[in-house]
């Protein structure tokens, strides 16, 4: 299913995105260089590039240059990529989250604009991202230092969104690598009933997955609402890179253990153990990544299931615009309230990649549009 084609609520969302410019017009002279991550009292300060959200704020200026035509949107993409080719020559802060830097930046660079410098350092940061392969266990090691020796490393649902910077690049090793860490998370990181674990040990000697570890969820054995979230758009994703239909399956019953999960005003609580009966802190940024997976399976799926997912999809919209917007505060350079990041570090607070995909999502259902992804 084309969704711009079916979705209800065109006026409103173009309303969104006029203001979410409004507000990126505002901001494109503060991020430059750095750029932001977690708001403090819905004021997002800017952060040096070393934190895996650097691309967040680039991606959102190429949706806005992509929707609105305006050229302001593109008046520091010189400065952006450089920044971010700086980044990968001091090998600053370098991570699995290669795939989310590097995509939102200089991929996405490359298919608005077709800037070649775009596509060039998109290809030596997904070369950098190769590194972290451990072939033995078919996985991309997450965090920490490869030349360090563990006793066990870490892979994490996150990855998921990682992997198209590798697909991109048409190069089948890579692709290959993609496909086998995707395959190694699907009997590690998704449980059997397909809810998701945050973390998985790893042995990176003998590539054997050792336990299932939370990090940034209540605890092991509960469900990370974000990371239940990566899990439905990443399996999505590499549906649509691999024509893997394993992954496919993946990403519907992925996709149903969140909807079950889902509170009265459809704004996921920051972990399944949550509910309605049983309060705690919502994760909008949960929402809005979740809603970009719903529309990208709209396009795998059915007529009659992508129908549902589409409805769902446009009653979070929903619930986000009208109780999550930062529109009725005095002071805000953010756009959805109410993010999560971590368990006392950024609790009730915009998050940069909530924004992002909240944006992304409108942009989906308003165009037909080429995933940066
Ligand atoms: N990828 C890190 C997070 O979701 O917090």
């Amino acid at each position: 299913m084309k969704v711009w084609e079916k979705s209800v609520f065109r006026d409103a969302y173009e309303t969104e995105l006029a203001y979410i410019e409004t507000v990126l017009r505002g901001s494109l002279d503060q991020f430059v260089g750095v750029y932001p991550h977690v708001s403090e009292n819905n004021w997002y300060p800017a952060e040096k590039n070393v934190l895996w959200t650097a691309s967040f704020f680039v991606g959102m200026c190429f949706l806005a240059y992509e929707h609105s035509g305006d050229n302001v949107f593109l008046k520091y993409e010189k400065e952006h990529l450089r920044s971010f080719e700086d980044r990968l020559i001091n090998r600053n802060h370098i991570s699995h989250d290669l795939g989310f830097l590097y995509t939102l930046s200089c991929v996405a660079d490359y298919k608005v604009t077709g800037n070649p410098e775009g596509d060039r350092i998109a290809r030596k940061a997904a070369q950098m991202l190769t590194e972290r392969y451990n072939e033995k266990g078919e996985y991309i090691q997450a965090w920490g230092d490869m030349r360090i020796k563990y006793p066990n490393v870490k892979i994490i649902i996150d990855t998921m969104l990682n992997l198209p910077l590798l697909y991109w690049t048409g190069d089948p090793e890579k692709a290959a690598m993609a496909e086998k860490h995707a395959m190694t998370a699907s009997h590690t990181l998704v449980r059997p009933d397909y809810s998701t674990y945050h973390t998985y040990l790893m042995d990176p000697d003998t590539g054997k997955a050792v336990c299932g570890k939370t990090h940034q969820g209540h605890r092991d054995e509960s469900i990370w609402a974000r990371g239940q979230g990566w899990a439905v758009y990443g399996y999505a994703l590499s549906y649509r890179y691999t024509g893997n239909h394993a992954f496919l399956s993946i990403a519907e019953k992925a996709a149903e253990v969140f909807i079950k999960n889902l509170p009265e005003n459809l704004i996921p609580y920051w972990d399944f153990d949550f509910t309605d009966q049983n309060p705690d802190i919502r994760d909008t940024s949960a929402a809005s990544i979740f809603v970009c997976g719903l529309l990208e399976l709209c396009g795998h799926v059915p007529e009659e299931k992508a129908e549902e997912y589409l409805e769902l999809a446009e009653k979070i919209m929903k619930s986000l615009r009208e109780q999550y917007s930062t529109r009725g505060l005095t002071r805000s350079n953010g756009i959805l309230t109410e993010g999560m990041y971590h368990r006392h570090d950024g609790e009730e607070e915009c998050t940069i990649w909530g924004d992002y995909f909240y944006m992304e999502a409108l942009i989906r259902l308003t165009r037909d549009w080429k995933p940066y992804w």
